[in-house]
């Protein structure tokens, strides 16, 4: 019997990504020499510069482009108090469903999402489980067990501080939080007044059940938030609207989601007369966001503003409007932007004991807060898919744009005689001196 020949499969666009990404030192699985750990990836010289730009044009769009927003730098683990206070130690999990004959565990919305491609997101355990026994969805893994009735499963990573135990903390799930315990100190040190914002660029860590995707689904992870706070009486009265009122967003309302539509375009003063965008500020941040995409290089086309129905919606939140990329595997949120309202700061005052009131005109106000929270590395990832271009050239390039390319100077010698190697040298560290990033390629070739 004669051997049949397999056809080498053509590689998908993710996967060609990845190759480039371990070729050319962008990102790599942590610990690859012990074979990896899932959820987590090291950034090599090329990637650290790409997320660099990433968190500089960050700083530029939301926090240096206003005169009251402050940035902070804190600790990412946190003691459990904290996450009581939250709302994190009971609300903040996902469904866990386990294969009775592999024993493999399973996130049993997105095993519904992959099965039956309907969104489950908030779906309860019941309905979760009615879904998978109707439907015979069984094991992914062993494609034969049957799937427990699912379970919650807290997302956070747990530790304990110091030797004695009993003294348990938490690896931060979210940069947010230490924002609100910090409110009262920051706002008092820079004598804060209404509105204003703290923001924070950090790592963040979940317990995830399944990462997946490369750099969609991580256990840690680089968030950039910005707290916006402001007097509830003002939500409607953002001071620089006006300039982004005629700004044009692909919107899907949570009307649409119920018919089954697709997104429409609006502009942002309609979304918010209309009542589809909560407040003025929700719209201003969704401006603000749409024009960091932009500036990402991803278009407009690739990108769109969802309104999450309320089962979906955080246990923080009284509105969220994700900013969702198109990516080849699927859409994927790579910017929430939550109206937090007083949620947070009133938990943190009844259990710290502490005041989080500013003082407005005699009156002591809890400040409600609008939240764009963005994930470095989904974005990245978006911005390697829609910069990788496979025309033009005899090979394959990414097309970054100007605020995210590594290196904006090539020098290189060309030839190595009549002191050109000297001359390319000094020129480099001339460019270098005007804070250009600049690379010295002395083997010569171009
Ligand atoms: N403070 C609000 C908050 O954390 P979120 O929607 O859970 O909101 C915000 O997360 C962003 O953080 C997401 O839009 C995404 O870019 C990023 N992110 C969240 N979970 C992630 C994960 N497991 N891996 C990579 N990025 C993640």
């Amino acid at each position: 019997m004669s051997k049949t020949k397999k056809e080498p499969q053509e590689k998908t666009l993710q996967e060609e990504i990845v190759d480039v990404c371990l070729r050319r030192g962008i990102v790599f699985p942590t610990a690859e020499i012990y074979g990896g750990a899932a959820g987590f990836y090291d950034y090599g010289p090329v990637g650290t510069m790409i997320r660099q730009n990433i968190i500089n044009l960050f700083r530029e769009t939301f926090i240096n482009s206003e005169d009251n927003i402050y940035e902070i730098s804190t600790s990412t683990v946190l003691p459990e108090s904290v996450f009581k206070a939250s709302g994190h130690v009971k609300s903040f999990h996902d469904p866990l469903t386990q294969c009775n004959k592999c024993k493999s565990m399973h996130r049993a919305d997105h095993l519904i999402e992959a099965s039956l491609g309907l969104n489950a997101e908030g779906k309860s355990n019941d309905e979760l489980f009615a879904l998978i026994s109707e439907n015979g969805i069984k094991c992914p893994t062993c494609k034969k067990g049957e799937l427990d009735p699912p379970r919650e499963f807290n997302m956070m990573l747990k530790t304990n501080i110091g030797p004695v135990d009993g003294n348990t903390a938490y690896l931060r799930p979210e940069t947010a939080q230490n924002i609100f315990i910090n409110f009262r100190r920051i706002a008092h040190s820079m004598r804060a007044k209404l509105p204003f914002g703290i923001a924070q660029v950090g790592k963040a860590y979940r317990n995830e059940i399944s990462p997946r995707n490369f750099l969609v689904r991580l256990r840690e992870f680089e968030q950039m938030e910005l707290e916006m706070f402001v007097d509830p009486d003002e939500l409607n009265n953002h001071p620089r609207f006006e300039e982004i009122e005629d700004v044009e967003i692909r919107f899907l309302s949570q009307e649409a989601q119920d018919k089954g539509e697709d997104p429409s375009t609006i502009t942002i003063k309609e979304g918010v007369e209309k009542n589809l965008i909560y407040n003025q500020y929700i719209g201003y941040y969704m401006a603000i966001e749409s024009l960091f995409l932009q500036n990402l290089g991803i278009p407009e086309d690739k990108f769109r503003f969802r309104h999450l129905m309320p089962k979906e919606t955080a246990h923080y939140s009284k509105a969220n409007y994700d900013l969702e990329i198109i990516f080849p595997f699927g859409i994927v949120e790579c910017i929430g932007l939550a109206y937090r309202t007083d949620y947070d700061l009133l938990k943190h005052q009844e259990i710290s004991g502490m005041k989080m009131h500013i003082d407005v005109e005699g009156k002591k106000v809890i400040p409600h807060v609008i939240e764009p929270s963005l994930g470095v590395d989904r974005l990245l990832y978006a911005v390697l898919l829609n910069s990788y271009i496979k025309e033009e050239r005899k090979w394959t390039w990414f097309k970054f744009s100007n605020s995210l390319a590594p290196w904006v100077v090539l020098v290189t010698p060309l030839q190595r005689k009549d002191g050109l190697p000297e001359e390319a040298n000094n020129l480099f560290w001339e460019i270098k001196d005007y804070g250009i990033e600049a690379i010295y390629d002395q083997t010569g070739a171009i």
